[in-house]
């Protein structure tokens, strides 16, 4: 962490949560340059940190370890034709956070045998809460992939899948996911106004509940099903609406969902690879 340099490619949203990521974890500010045409967004990571910046993705790399990738997918491909021979002399590794763009064509953007691992993380990274999957190409060793771990755990959780289509179902489930957990509180907090509970004290059980759940689920070795029978007593006010959620197919409903994103997250790579 003390030793590690890293240049950033792109200085957004999701480079100032890693970077505020790694600097509570003890990286040192003068490890890390971000780059941005932008000067407004140069100027907000400024007021975050006193890392190096520059409107130049060459500058960015010279002397970095790894060089994160984080511009959105439609300009990889230009970020990353910036910094192919930099980061060839440099011999650093790259790790791109940018959905549905594919290994091998950011290899071949970036030039054939660079070490690269491809992330798909989600936005409760911007809290340092996010949950995050790699894979890493043939060119990355044991050294390379815990750098990825490292970046990536400096704002949340992180897994590895052996398989690069993989990266889909997480996009379905993991990268998409907030939005799902985010439907389904409106829709709990609508159906409590409907029943005369006012709007935010609605919204304030429903998330507290949302929180504490998940908190039960992470925190413990007690598998979903079993939390899920400890509150619902036979005969009971859960078991009542845990029906009527079968009945209304909600599994088969989830399952068409995150099919129907995985499909999406397919054809979007297709399109941008
Ligand atoms: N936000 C999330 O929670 C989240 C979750 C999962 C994955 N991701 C992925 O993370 C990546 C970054 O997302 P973000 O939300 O951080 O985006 P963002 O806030 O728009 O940041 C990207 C930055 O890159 C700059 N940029 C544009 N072209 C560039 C170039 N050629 N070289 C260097 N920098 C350039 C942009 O400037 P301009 O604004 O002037 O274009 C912008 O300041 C995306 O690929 C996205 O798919 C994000």
């Amino acid at each position: 962490m003390k030793h590690l340099r890293v240049g950033f490619i792109g200085a957004g949203n999701m480079a100032s949560s890693i970077i505020g990521g790694l600097l509570e974890q003890g990286m040192p500010a003068e490890n890390i340059c971000a780059s941005d045409p932008t000067p407004e967004a140069i100027e907000r990571l400024r007021q975050l940190a006193p890392v190096g910046t520059t409107q130049d993705n060459a500058e960015a790399v010279n002397g970095a370890d790894v060089v994160v990738l984080s511009v959105k997918p439609q300009v990889m491909a230009e970020a990353a034709a910036s910094i192919r021979e930099p980061l060839a002399a440099s011999g650093a590794m790259a790790v791109s956070i940018a959905a549905g763009i594919t290994l091998a064509s950011l290899e071949a953007a970036l030039g054939e045998g660079t070490p690269v691992v491809r992330c798909m993380p989600n936005t409760p990274a911007l809290l340092r809460e996010g949950a995050a999957a790699l894979h890493a190409n043939g060119a990355c060793g044991p050294a390379q992939r815990e750098i990825a771990e490292v970046i990536l755990g400096a704002v949340g959780s992180v897994c590895w899948v052996p398989e690069e289509s993989q990266i889909d179902t997480v996009t379905a489930l993991s990268g998409s996911g907030p939005a799902y957990f985010f439907l389904f509180l409106e829709a709990m907090v609508d159906a409590a106004e409907e029943l005369g509970l006012d709007r935010e004290t609605s919204k304030q059980l429903a998330v507290q509940t949302a929180l504490g759940s998940a908190r039960m689920a992470a925190e413990g070795d007690i598998d979903l099903q079993e939390l899920r029978r400890r509150v619902t007593s036979p005969g009971g006010t859960t078991e009542r609406a845990i029906q009527s959620f079968e009945a209304a197919g909600l599994r088969e409903i989830v399952s068409a969902a995150i099919r129907a994103a995985a499909e999406r997250s397919r054809e979007l790579a297709g399109e941008l690879g």
